[in-house]
């Protein structure tokens, strides 16, 4: 075991905010395994651990389908946190089987590559028309512009949430995905609540709307799974689709602009990238490696686990370093550098395991039509200011993205 002095690794420091990736390099020279007492996790940096974790059984995504927070050493969360909990702990994320197993089954029949693929042309046209209107105006923020209507329009689609009551659903996401901070403030978990109740009862009121009347939507098909056999309780098919639509466009967003600040930083790769847009594919894949859009995410060790040498005993915390494991030279070869051309790509953006990306053929679907959009109708598109990154470690995004033709 190592221990980590307070220069290398510090997600409160905007420096390794900015560019996290040496301060891991340091981190996978020191061990695989390294207790950080500031969050009490322990920090695995590796792509092999971080690969082979997130397929082993004794840890999970919660403990409490085995144990009560005190017989797992944890205190209860506090009271007034409670709408956040429950909305969060029903979604499938949250959950380890069989209840993993039963809701994750359900929602994947809408997720197949072949259900996805259908999606492809409506997916096209609407980049197509968000880059255009980019295009006429003659620049703007790419984020605003294009990276979040697209995912927030597919997945509220998808849903069938109306078009009418879809401005609050990125402001209620963002204050949701605060908690996924390491060691949210009050501010952030008073926000997250407010934010938990009205969703939710946006949410049991179209549900109420929609089991009188259904329609081809997937709030629909879960009511009726939940109607035949009573598989699904209501506060699952409120946190499924809480959960759905979150992780259906925060990190699809924050992987579009975090990629073209990244071509915009290397000139070379981008001018190889329009000379040959069949590069689109591996490009994604690339980009999803290179500035990884979510840096860490965490297990719970439900029975006492040794990881070279080291016994990590049950009722600790795991934290698995996703961008670490997307650098590791282990793996790939010269890291740090942008290669749209990386054959071998095996990043871990999406996850290993049973909690793989559902969304993965989609959000891969989204990244290559506003790419492929933005390459055919924006080909002089170039960055008109440098942009701020925002001071979010886990979850890693720029607050905008000035572009100009
Ligand atoms: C670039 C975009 C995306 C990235 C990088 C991403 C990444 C991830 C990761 C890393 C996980 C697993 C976390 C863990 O193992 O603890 C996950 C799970 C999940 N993602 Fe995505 N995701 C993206 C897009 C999407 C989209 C578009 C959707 C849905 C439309 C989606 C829905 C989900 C769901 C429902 C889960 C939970 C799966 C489960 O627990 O079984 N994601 N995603």
């Amino acid at each position: 075991m190592a221990a980590v002095d307070a220069l290398s690794f510090d997600p409160w420091d905007p420096a390794f905010v900015s560019d996290p990736y040496p301060a891991y390099a340091e981190l996978r020279e020191r061990g695989r395994v390294i207790y950080y007492e500031p969050t009490d996790q322990w920090l695995v940096p590796r792509h092999a651990d971080v690969s082979a974790l997130l397929r082993e059984r004794r840890l999970g995504r919660t403990y409490q389908h085995r144990f009560t927070h005190e017989d797992f050493g944890r205190t209860a969360p506090p009271a007034e946190q409670e709408p956040f909990h429950t909305l969060n702990d029903h979604g499938m994320l949250d959950l380890e089987p069989p209840d993993h197993t039963r809701i994750r089954r359900l929602v994947s029949k809408a997720f197949t590559p072949r259900t996805v693929e259908r999606l492809k042309p409506y997916v096209r046209q609407l980049a197509g028309e968000l880059v255009d209107r980019l295009v006429e105006a003659g620049g703007g923020d790419l984020l605003s512009d294009v990276a979040e209507p697209l995912p927030v329009a597919v997945i509220a689609e998808m849903l069938g949430i109306p078009d009418s009551d879809r401005a609050p659903l990125r402001p209620w996401s963002a204050d949701i995905c605060g908690m996924y901070e390491l060691s949210p403030s009050k501010e952030t978990a008073a926000r997250a609540v407010r934010a938990s109740v009205e969703f939710s009862e946006y949410l049991r009121e179209l549900i109420a709307a929609r089991r009188k009347e259904p329609g081809d939507d997937l709030i629909s098909g879960l009511i009726a799974a939940h109607d035949e056999g009573d598989r699904l309780t209501e506060q699952e098919m409120i946190s499924t689709a809480v959960l759905l639509l979150n992780a259906g466009h925060e990190a699809t967003v924050n992987a579009t602009v975090n990629g073209w600040w990244a071509l915009f930083r290397n000139p070379e790769q981008l001018a190889a990238l329009r000379a040959d847009h069949t590069l689109v594919p591996s490009a994604v894949e690339e980009l999803m490696r290179y500035d990884t859009p979510l840096q860490l995410f965490e297990r719970w060790v439900l029975d006492d686990i040794e990881i070279d040498g080291t016994t990590v005993p049950r009722g600790a915390e795991i934290a698995m370093l996703f961008g670490s494991a997307n650098h590791d030279p282990a793996v790939f070869a010269a890291p740090d550098r942008l290669d749209l051309t990386r054959a071998e790509n095996p990043h871990i953006s999406f996850s290993a395991g049973i909690h793989y990306c559902i969304g993965a053929p989609l959000a891969r679907i989204e990244l290559a039509a506003s790419m492929t959009a933005l390459l055919e109708r924006a080909p002089t598109l170039a960055l008109a200011a440098e942009p701020r990154r925002k001071p979010n470690f886990v979850i890693r995004g720029l607050e905008g993205l000035n572009v100009t033709l």
